[in-house]
């Protein structure tokens, strides 16, 4: 049975298209407590190991999955991890690793691993995933707006290295993605408007009628309404599906764009010492490239004001961050995952919706502020 087809009306329903591989995202608002219907569909299921962090745990996000797994019936285990970044570590997962094979009910073959949280409870579950046994299945629901636009969907799993991020990976695709966005009004400020920052990159590099949208609704997104968010993240899964069922492995020139802005935010996460969320920096990197992008004659003034004006309604960073040292800055980008033999590879825009990767742009186009 379809465990989508008892959804509330206002549930949208996708699919990420990978053949066998393939997995459907749940998207509506109070369907938290559905959680363990849809992973009882996974069957045969041994054992559910919810994975979740401090903070998650204690609004009672964690606790709502796991009562709605109970009553199915299927066994479960909870682990909880400390909230933060930290967590993404190789020392983190051989704890986890070693508590999941030495607990009560040990995981075994046909657990599936539910990661409850953020990006980083999203990440680490699906490394513990990819690599317990040589691969277990994972199930995400992600509680923050980042996790539930960008990271929760793709596969892209992995842990830090103390001084280089998401070193340590690989691909693996959850069986299901579950996103209720009542989570989302106990978001701190700063983690809500990280997301927004991921959901104006899709807009502005790869969809003009999910730009319009955010900037005909600045308002009731500002004010977190469930049915504008419902639709914005369903738009941004929507994109994301399509790229990753088209380009899995960043292989083919598709995935690539998601980088839009990445390029210059990875360098202003790395000189915050990481205390700029990914998000926040997204958002001005986004602004870097619209002006790197002017600069290169590819946009006009008109796309820089529009974007700035967009990022200034949504309280997003509209400028690039004071006080980063420049030339440090052009050092950390070449160190990005996407430069080839040296060369610079940047996601630029070539108007509104769309975008392309352009290289070999030297730092005298790169914008001044
Ligand atoms: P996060 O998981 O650290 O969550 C941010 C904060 O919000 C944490 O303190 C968390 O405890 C708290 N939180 C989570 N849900 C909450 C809720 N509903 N109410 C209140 N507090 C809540 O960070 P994030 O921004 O979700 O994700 C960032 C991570 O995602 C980074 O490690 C980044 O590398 C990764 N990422 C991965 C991909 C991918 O494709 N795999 C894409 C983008 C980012
Ligand atoms: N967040 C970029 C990607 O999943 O490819």
């Amino acid at each position: 049975m379809n465990p989508h087809a008892e959804c509330p009306a206002e549930t949208t329903t996708l699919t990420v298209s990978l053949g066998s591989r393939s997995y459907e995202i749940e998207i509506g608002t109070g369907n938290l407590s559905r959680a363990g219907k849809v992973l009882a569909a996974f069957k045969p299921v041994s054992l559910a190991y919810v994975l979740t962090d401090t903070n998650v745990q204690a609004h009672g996000y964690a606790d709502k999955v796991a009562s709605s797994i109970t009553q199915t019936g299927m066994r479960i285990q909870t682990a909880v991890i400390p909230a933060g970044e930290e967590s993404k570590s190789l020392q983190q997962s051989g704890r986890l690793w070693n508590e999941m094979c030495s607990c009560a009910f040990p995981a075994d073959r046909q657990t599936v691993l539910a990661a409850v949280g953020g990006g980083v409870a999203g990440d680490l579950g699906g490394f513990l995933a990819a690599n317990y046994m040589r691969g277990i299945r994972f199930f995400q629901i992600p509680t923050t707006l980042l996790a539930q636009v960008d990271s929760s969907v793709g596969g892209k799993v992995a842990v830090n290295l103390p001084g280089a991020k998401n070193m340590i990976g690989a691909f693996h695709q959850p069986v299901g993605v579950l996103i209720d966005t009542e989570t989302l009004q106990t978001l701190p400020e700063k983690e809500y408007l990280s997301g927004l920052g991921e959901v104006v990159k899709y807009a502005v590099s790869l969809d003009a009628g999910l730009y319009g949208f955010l900037e005909n609704n600045t308002e009731k997104i500002r004010g977190r309404d469930n049915a504008v968010l419902r639709h914005i993240i369903a738009e941004c899964c929507r994109i994301k599906a399509r790229i990753v069922s088209e380009d899995e492995r960043e292989t083919a020139g598709k995935r690539i764009l998601l980088n839009y802005g990445h390029t210059f935010a990875h360098a202003f996460e790395v000189m915050s010492r990481y205390t700029l969320p990914h998000g926040l920096a997204v958002a001005a990197g986004l602004i870097c490239a619209a002006k790197t992008a002017r600069k290169a004659g590819l946009v006009d003034d008109n796309f820089v004001r529009q974007q700035t004006a967009l990022h200034q309604a949504l309280n997003l960073p509209a400028e690039i961050p004071a006080g980063f040292d420049r030339s440090e800055m052009f050092r950390l980008m070449r160190l990005d995952k996407k430069t080839e033999s040296g060369v610079l590879r940047l996601v630029l825009p070539t108007r509104l919706g769309e975008c392309r990767v352009v290289e070999g742009i030297e730092p005298a186009a790169f914008p001044d502020a």
